[in-house]
């Protein structure tokens, strides 16, 4: 039974988990750490709690947002269908067009050689983080509206969940989020991503939804400097990421990256914010340290290009095509098995779905068949 190999999985990890806590207790206690919401164990380590709500209708966070411009409706259907597949709830924040951008809002030392879109797109996501911190979300995911996932979205996210509360040291502790209580970001969907190193990573082999590397949407990145095997995913402390695509952010985050990004930038933003784009300046204040930030490689979420003309891609850059072009079919990327390429058989009812491409060992898999897989907390050797 499905249910069954899952939790063998998960006590497989917790032999793993038992065996670093012992080594990296001193480290743990070192360190600052926000207050968790009980310091008990839970009575059960059969089924934790924060698996369940890792699965909810908002996957774990309290909101999840989607970027979009109000003149693309058709990335919004794209989005409300594939999440209503996937059994989670979509709530839209306005995208920022340049002809709504006054020139006084431009933040402090702010890069005038890039494109009035790139502040405009810089904007929309800062709007996002703004409504973390006015609603006073205790988390929340930000998405791109061409954003993509795997139709095992669920249980992926249970394995990142275990993943980054083994290497916050959460372990089966109750915490206020079920992906620990330590952390500003959570980089879901990038183009690029670099770990810290010298710092406890996680390896989850056997992750049936990794792309092989063939597939990789382009990075922009070297790989992180850590090994990996091919079908292993590798979660950690991000150093730096490219392209800002799905994201979790905590409250904290929120405030601090508001507080660099506009508020009150001078001491910070000479650090780490260039008066660049977006995801740029929050990949430097990942690496700085002024944000506590973790990434998986390779990206768990990909992009989505609906049909129609060839410039439908992206709403900052202007695509190549005539006006007249509209037989270009939809494009997934970065996603094993996409839900959005999968729609018609999902709502068929059909028993599997499709890989993205056909020549992957197993191109076609029944959505209850992908597993969430634990894996091995891995601790660097502290030098003497
Ligand atoms: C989902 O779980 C998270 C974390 O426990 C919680 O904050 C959020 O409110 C839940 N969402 C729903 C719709 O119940």
């Amino acid at each position: 039974m499905a249910s069954q190999k899952k939790s063998t999985r998960w006590l497989l990890y917790i032999v793993g988990a038992t065996a670093f806590l012992l080594v990296l207790w001193p480290l743990y206690t070192a360190r600052e750490s926000l207050p968790v919401a009980s310091e008990e164990n839970s009575a059960s380590t059969e089924n934790p709690e924060y698996l369940e709500a890792v699965r909810n209708e908002t996957l774990g966070v309290e909101k999840v947002f989607a970027i979009n411009l109000r003149s693309r409706p058709d990335k919004q259907d794209a989005i409300i269908l594939g999440s209503s597949l996937s059994g989670f709830q979509v709530d839209f924040i306005d995208g920022v067009t340049p002809d709504q951008v006054d020139p006084k809002s431009y933040p402090y030392k702010w890069n005038y050689d890039h494109k009035v879109t790139e502040y405009a797109a810089r904007r929309a996501h800062v709007n996002a983080i703004q409504r973390v911190v006015k609603d006073r979300l205790g988390s929340a995911i930000i998405m791109e509206d061409d954003s993509d996932w795997d139709v095992g979205i669920k249980v992926q996210l249970q394995s990142f969940a275990m993943a980054v509360r083994a290497i916050q040291g959460t372990s089966d502790r109750t915490t206020a989020s079920p992906y620990g209580d330590d952390w500003d970001i959570h980089w879901l969907g990038h183009c690029g991503m670099d770990c810290k190193t010298g710092l406890p990573y996680f390896l989850a082999p056997n992750d049936p939804t990794i792309l092989p590397p063939a597939h990789f949407l382009p990075y922009w990145r070297d790989p992180p400097p850590i090994g990996r095997s091919d079908d292993a995913r590798l979660t950690c402390i991000a150093r730096d990421a490219v392209c800002s695509t799905f994201y979790m952010v905590s409250y904290r985050g929120a405030q601090r990256i508001l507080a660099a990004l506009s508020a009150n930038p001078v001491g910070v933003a000479d650090r780490v914010d260039l008066g660049a784009q977006f995801d740029v300046s929050l990949g430097r204040m990942c690496g700085d340290g002024y944000l506590r930030c973790f990434g998986v490689y390779p990206a768990l979420m990909g992009g989505y290009r609906l049909g129609g003309s060839p410039s439908k891609g992206s709403d900052i850059n202007q695509g190549g095509g005539e006006p007249g072009d509209n037989g270009v079919v939809p494009v997934s990327f970065g996603v094993k098995y996409s839900t959005l390429l999968n729609i018609n058989r999902l709502l068929n009812g059909e028993e599997t779905v499709h890989a993205t491409w056909d020549d992957l060992p197993v191109p076609d898999i029944k959505p209850d068949d992908i597993p969430a897989v634990g894996g091995i907390l891995q601790v660097p050797v502290l030098e003497a």
